[in-house]
């Protein structure tokens, strides 16, 4: 046996299973035994319920049997086909080696099937019971993991109900999910949201490539990550917003790769930034927030493509609400989006670039799924304690005031996550989502003239900077 680490050598001789196994022994279960313990007594006898010399009888969804591995190490093995837990509903085929549960009720059946879920190993421990190892949140168990993700056997029509909400965090939403294959490209995920986004999905599997402008940030971020999983697909590169060269540059350093890219999360941003040239002679947090991610996507359009069904989500947040970018004739207004020094303020400047995002994502979400790339934006969370708040003092008041109201950085890259990767959103883009559900956006947000119009501007800017003809 391999010299796990202590968290994962079998579970303790006291625990739970191995007490109720203990307790099963000693009321005379066991191959051929009568009893089935359920929790707060006996239920119902069950004269099959004890035969586990292959770890027959665990715990079902919605059992409240505690009773995990039956009889355990014993020569003796059941040969019916098939053997039926009257507690619970469980049967178990010996011939075909599957689990199958049955709701008492609905009718409803499931069955254990698949490969375990990412991150996890099955062992043997000293007794010869199989036992498993979830290296990723570092605990072992008994119970095999995949009874938490069975398969419908009688698939019903899918529902419509929402399955995550605000409290939902990020590994939640990709629990039981394996990446392996994919690759994702996230900006600004060397801190807060962007760095649980990194986090969780390069601990489910995924290529994750950490797009930083600073590097020694970026390292440390990987570090962190392969210290919490060591066999993470992690690496960070180059990328400031700030500058169209090093946009240009990190997407030609990924391109020379020659890999896919099936998920880009335009997660970066500035806020209440003093107002700025950058070297590009545009005001930054317009150019950091919504210029620079505009520039990436136009970039990295053909390896998206090439890649579909690929997935683009655009991070905005609620502020854009509080703002627009029409003069008053309604025509867009450039003197908004970049101003000068006199007429800059820093909020507004954010609300604004924020705004941005969503018309990008839908008028890229337009041009772009009929070729299987789909783009959405979504609002993260209200005042998370990131550090988004670092440019001022009162911010940071402001956001440690906020702090044990507002949601976890786990809970922030929730919507992200669920954006990117959720199965009933394949091939749907052009929304808008908070707390893991659709919602609408300001009127200002959902007009397609105004994002129409927005792209053309953002064109005509990078094709004068960058000498870059548009598509
Ligand atoms: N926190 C909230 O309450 C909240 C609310 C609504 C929306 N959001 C949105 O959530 C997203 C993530 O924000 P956060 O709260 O996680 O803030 P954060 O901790 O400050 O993260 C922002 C990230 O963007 C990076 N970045 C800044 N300028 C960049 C540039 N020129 N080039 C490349 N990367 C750059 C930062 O890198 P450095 O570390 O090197 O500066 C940092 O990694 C943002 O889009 C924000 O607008 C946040």
């Amino acid at each position: 046996m391999k010299a796990w680490p202590r968290w994962a050598r079998s579970p303790a001789a006291g625990s739970a299973p191995r007490r109720a196994l203990s307790a099963l022994r000693a009321e005379g279960g066991g191959p051929g035994g009568r009893s089935c313990l359920v929790r707060g007594g006996r239920a119902s006898a069950a004269p099959t319920a004890a035969c586990a010399l292959c770890g027959a009888h665990r715990e079902a969804p919605g059992c409240r049997s505690e009773l995990e591995r039956g009889c355990g190490g014993v020569a003796r093995h059941l040969v019916a086909q098939s053997v039926a837990f009257m507690c619970c509903g469980t049967q178990y085929s010996h011939l075909e080696e599957k689990t199958q549960w049955e709701h008492p009720k609905s009718g409803r059946r499931k069955r254990v099937a698949g490969d375990l879920p990412y991150g996890w190993e099955q062992e043997t421990d000293e007794s010869g019971q199989v036992y498993f190892v979830d290296h990723i949140n570092k605990r072992t168990t008994y119970l095999d993991p995949r009874l938490a993700f069975t398969v419908e056997d009688n698939p019903v029509k899918p529902t419509t109900r929402q399955k995550y909400d605000g409290n939902s965090t990020a590994m939640e939403i990709l629990q039981g999910r394996d990446l392996s294959g994919k690759v994702v490209i996230i900006t600004g995920a060397n801190s807060g949201i962007g760095f649980e986004t990194a986090k969780s999905f390069a601990l489910h599997g995924a290529y994750v490539i950490l797009a930083c402008r600073n590097m020694s940030r970026g390292n440390d971020a990987v570090q962190r990550i392969l210290m919490e999983w060591h066999k993470a697909k992690v690496e960070a590169m180059t990328l400031d917003l700030a500058s169209l060269h090093s946009v240009q540059h990190f997407a030609e350093a990924f391109k020379s790769k020659n890999v896919p890219l099936h998920i880009l999360i335009c997660n970066a941003a500035i806020f209440g930034a003093p107002w700025c040239l950058t070297e590009d002679d545009l005001e930054s947090t317009f150019q950091v927030n919504h210029l620079g991610h505009f520039y990436l996507v136009q970039l990295l359009e053909d390896v998206l493509r090439h890649s579909s069904p690929a997935r683009v989500v655009v991070v905005s947040s609620e502020s854009h609400r509080f703002t627009e970018i029409k003069d008053s004739s309604g025509k867009l207004d450039f003197s908004l989006l970049s101003p000068p020094k006199k007429e800059y303020w820093a909020m507004l400047a954010y609300n604004r670039s924020k705004l941005c995002n969503i018309l990008f994502s839908n008028e890229l979400n337009r041009r772009l799924s009929p070729h299987g790339v789909t783009s959405n934006a979504v609002h993260p969370g209200n005042m998370m304690y990131s550090s988004i708040h670092r440019n001022w003092w009162v911010y940071t008041l402001l956001f440690t005031l906020a702090r044990p109201f507002t949601k976890s950085m786990q809970q922030g890259a929730a919507t992200t996550v669920y954006c990117a990767t959720a199965p009933e959103l394949e091939g749907l883009g052009g929304m808008y989502f908070n707390n893991c559900c659709r919602c609408p956006p300001s009127r200002e947000a959902q007009s397609a003239v105004a994002a129409a119009a927005l792209w053309e501007l953002s064109e005509g800017l990078l094709r004068r900077r960058a000498g870059r003809r548009g598509p």
